[in-house]
């Protein structure tokens, strides 16, 4: 069984208005990168080379110009897909079926930016019979992400945006899972904000005992809001100038 790569780059951007008003929020640039570089790099460091761009919106164009068949990331091609409209991340991710067919994800999501390599867990996921693993991450502001609550090294519930969170482990956009994701997606409703959640699919795997996670290495941060699109470049920008960008 093969592990494939889905990059989920849908939706409207609303938060980021006007910035995403005439382009994707996945296109803007962080430091010298536009910000979808990122995740896709983050997949090919991991070992993954088999990868799905999901889009979609006005400017699902750009992406191919942009990126081609995946040369600059040493990759043969790159499969495309568009979502209409924005029913949520678990919606985009319905999508990817006819592309997993039988083998293994690991998801990402589009705005979703980290320092270090998933390579270990992902390895992990790999070596896993079957499930779903979550990466998890310790973070001041919890209450803008899935949070987990964990006991005895357990995770036993993941509340999406709860007011009153159980915990600091934010769920971060990195997800693995197996083929039963998209029979999981079928059973979903969509949420109080009219979107199917991937917080619901990860309960759902929860719920069958085959959720794992591991400690996300290193910093993480999402870039959907003023203020993490600011802090993304920040942190962005100390690492690629040591690397000069490359
Ligand atoms: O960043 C991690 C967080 O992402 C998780 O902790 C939350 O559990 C999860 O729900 C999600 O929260 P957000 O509300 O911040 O997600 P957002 O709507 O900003 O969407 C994140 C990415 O998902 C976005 O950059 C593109 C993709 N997406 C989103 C929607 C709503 C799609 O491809 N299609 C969509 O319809």
């Amino acid at each position: 069984m093969g592990l494939k790569g889905v990059i989920l780059a849908g939706g409207l951007g609303k938060r980021l208005y006007p910035l995403t008003k005439i382009t994707n929020k996945h296109l803007l640039p962080i430091y010298c990168k536009p910000m979808i570089y990122y995740p896709i790099q983050t997949l090919v460091d991991a070992g993954i080379q088999d990868i799905l761009i999901v889009t979609g919106g006005m400017h699902a164009g750009e992406f191919l110009r942009l990126l081609g068949n995946g040369a600059q990331f040493g990759l043969k091609h790159i499969n495309y897909t568009y979502q209409e409209g924005e029913g949520g991340i678990a919606d985009a991710l319905k999508l990817a079926r006819h592309f997993v067919d039988k083998d293994k994800i690991v998801v990402i999501l589009g705005d979703n930016i980290i320092e270090k390599s998933i390579k270990k867990s992902v390895d992990e996921f790999r070596d896993q019979p079957r499930g779903a693993r979550i990466l998890l991450k310790e973070v001041e502001d919890p209450e803008r992400f899935g949070v987990a609550e964990l006991k005895d090294k357990k995770i036993i519930s993941i509340v999406e945006k709860p007011r009153k969170p159980r915990s600091n482990y934010a769920v971060t956009g990195i997800y693995m899972y197996d083929n039963q994701v998209f029979d999981i997606i079928k059973t979903l409703r969509p949420s109080g904000r009219g979107e199917l959640e991937i917080t619901d699919v990860n309960n759902a795997y929860l719920k069958r005992g085959e959720l794992t996670y591991s400690i996300l290495n290193g910093w993480w941060t999402d870039s959907g809001t003023f203020d993490s699109l600011l802090r993304a470049n920040n942190l962005v920008a100390k690492m690629e100038q040591r690397s000069g960008c490359k």
